[in-house]
This record gives C-alpha cells, structure tokens and sequence, in this order.
C-alpha cells in the first residue's frame, strides 16, 4: 500500500492494524497504529523514516514497486527507536552508501541498535537539505521524546514532519485528520501524549514556541504515527501547547483497588459527596485493577482533582495502584489536587502509603486522606461523602 500526499511526497508505510501494546507491555494500542513513512521526489528523493522491523521485509518489497531503490538520494532518521528504524538493516543492504542524516545522538541510536557503521551525516537545528525545488530543514527535538529526535521542514510543500510529536496510535486506512472520527482521534491523542509526552512538557512548551517563532508556514503536519494532520493542522499545535501546561479540566478522577469492595464502597460514597455538592463535575470511578493503566493515566491527565484508594494488605498497598503512583511520579502531572482513602482490618497503613507516594509524584495532597475499619456502615460511608465534599471545595 502506498498513497500520494502530495505531489511530491508519498506515504509508503506501514498499518499496524494488529497492535494491542507497545513499549512492550506499557502502552496499551486499543486501536493498533501505523509506522509512517514517506518518499519524497524532488529533484533528489529522500526517504524519511522506516518502519518497526516485523514489517521490513514487506516494507523494502512495497519499496521497490514504488521506486528503483537506487534511486533514492538520502535517507532522513527523524528519530531512530527501533518502531521507525527497524528495516534499515534490510535496506541498507540493498543501498549500503546512501547517506543517513540523523542528529550526533541519533547515530549513536542506530550504532547502539544495529552495530553498523552506515554512511551518516550528523545534522542541527538550522541544517539544511536542497532537494530541488524544494528544501530540507531540520529542527532538533531533543527529548521529544528521545535525545535524537527530530522534525524535518519541507518547504515549497510546506510539510512538517515532526515524528512521535502529534501523533496517534491509531490505524485507519482514511489517514488524514478531516476523514476521521474526531472523538477517536482526540482520545488517541491525548492518551500518546498524556503516557508518552507528558514527562517532558516543559520541553514541547518551548519547542513549539520556537518552531512558531520561525514563521513557517504549514500546510501538512506528517507525523510517523496515525493520521496526517492537513486540516487545519495548527489544531494539534494549539492543543500539545494546552496540554503541556497541564489540563485542568473539570473534572475528578478516582482509581482504587478494593479486596472484599469495602473500599470500592468508600470510593462511591466519596463520589457521592462530590456530586451532592457539585452537579457539573464529572467524577470516574476506575478500579485500577480491572481497568487498562494507560487509559487510567489518560483520565487522571485530565482531571483537576485525583483521589487514590486502597485497601491495606501486608502493611503495604495494592499492587496495581502500586504500579499506577509508580507511572505518575514518572509522568510528572503539573496542577494536580489530591487525597487517599481506603479500608483496612487491623494496621491500616495504606492511606499513609499512598499520601507519601502521592507527594512524591508531585501532586498537592489534601489532608491526611480517609481511612475506614472493615467493611464501612452508613455512618463510615457518611464521613467518605463529607470526605468528597471537602475535596470539591479545596478544587474551587
Ligand atoms: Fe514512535 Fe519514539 O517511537
């Protein structure tokens, strides 16, 4: 498969309709994703990126119906984890001296994956390419979201391929942003960005700051992952400058693990009381355990206000809520309130637990959090509403 994007450039990569995970078992791919890749003919041809390496076979072989692989000029390496370098072994065995321009830590990258000495050309911010009509610039994105990564501008076409940056784990045969189901595509781009990009928000801050200083004009932003943003593409721009100086929206979420449901029942007592007071949030409950983690994250991203519970086990917290403080130190939220409860039966340590891991992830934690013997009655599951209430008010 391969279709035209513009009249110069073509996409020749590859739809993972299959993926279900990614980064391992980390980052769950409800729905699959695509590897993108693109040849451009100027008076040179270029090829920009690759695909992960199950399909480099398939990728070289729809190649070369494409073009005669000598053909081709340069390859650009936007970014060099293996999901968009794996088939340049494959490929260049076939063109061996066709020259790679990727950043000095991106031939590091390709070195410390492939153990092989290509032809690189190490490119910096303001390195240019003549292609022809058409010309080549590159922009550093160090950290977004690896220390080799970055965009390439193509002027004349007006394309900027940015890589990782606006993408989406999403696999459509439509490929563009205007032919897709908006709710589907805004769900997968903030989940990427809320579990991939979220840790280096400071960074996408002032990286977009810098690309619109330079007044370039984009017609096409062509990222390595789902659709191709061609409507009006500084909606995705405008949305990455929002969501790296944290959301706020309005919104609770509340992630616990329950044993025997004493603290699924404080939980929904604890919603309760939000809601009593104040009718416009919205409040999602998730038992972390049952739900998928990345999805969890995505919400949590989204909140203003997080409360986490557990009930006590060994003196110690739940697994998966375990798991779920672990990737919200990493994320690194900015603006977040938060609070603890759970049940216990004798030493009760969970609440503690979970304040100290919450403080540090960074998160603005709300009192001593709520903590109910056994199974909670009416009267413990009144103290969980005025819990949520008080929580609503430190929110105002
Ligand atoms: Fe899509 Fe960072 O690789």
């Amino acid at each position: 498969m391969s279709f035209k994007i513009s009249d110069k450039i073509t996409w020749v990569g590859k739809i993972d309709w299959e993926l279900r995970s990614f980064h391992g078992e980390e980052l769950s791919t409800h729905r699959g994703s695509s590897y993108n890749s693109y040849l451009i003919r100027d008076e040179k041809t270029v090829l920009i990126d690759t695909v992960w390496e199950p399909f480099a076979k398939e990728f070289v072989e729809n190649l070369k119906k494409e073009i005669d692989l000598n053909e081709i000029d340069y390859i650009i390496a936007n970014h060099n984890e293996i999901d968009h370098s794996g088939a340049l072994p494959l490929l260049m065995k076939e063109i061996p001296d066709v020259p790679i321009y990727c950043t000095s830590n991106g031939v590091k990258i390709i070195k410390g994956h492939f153990h092989e000495d290509w032809n690189f050309v190490e490119v910096k911010t303001g390195d240019t390419l003549d292609i022809g009509e058409s010309k080549l610039t590159f922009i550093e994105a160090r950290m977004l979201h690896w220390p080799d990564s970055m965009f390439t501008y193509m002027s004349g076409e007006n394309v900027l391929f940015s890589n990782d940056a606006f993408g989406q784990h999403y696999a459509s045969d439509l490929m563009f942003n205007d032919l897709v189901d908006q709710a589907e595509l805004y769900q997968e781009a903030i989940k990427y960005y809320a579990n991939i990009l979220a840790p280096f928000s400071p960074l996408v801050t002032r990286k977009i700051e810098e690309v619109l200083s330079l007044n370039l004009p984009v017609d096409m932003i062509a990222t390595s992952h789902g659709v191709i943003w061609r409507e009006n593409p500084s909606q995705i721009i405008e949305k990455y400058l929002e969501w790296s100086k944290g959301v706020e929206e309005n919104q609770i979420t509340i992630a616990y693990e329950t044993m025997w449901n004493g603290t699924r029942r404080m939980a929904e007592a604890i919603a309760d009381g939000i809601k009593s007071v104040d009718s416009d949030v919205t409040v999602k409950l998730f038992n972390t355990a049952h739900s998928d983690k990345n999805d969890v994250l995505t919400e949590i991203f989204k909140s203003k206000g997080v409360i986490i519970g557990s009930s006590t086990i060994n003196k110690s917290i739940l697994t998966s809520v375990s798991g779920m403080l672990d990737m919200l130190k990493g994320l690194g939220l900015k603006n977040k309130k938060a609070a603890a409860f759970g049940s216990y039966g004798w030493s009760g340590e969970s609440v503690q637990i979970i304040n100290e891991r919450l403080k540090d992830a960074k998160f603005e934690v709300i009192g001593d959090g709520i903590k109910e013997l056994w199974n909670p009655d009416e009267e413990a599951l009144e103290r969980c509403r005025e819990f949520g209430k008080n929580f609503v008010g430190h929110l105002k």
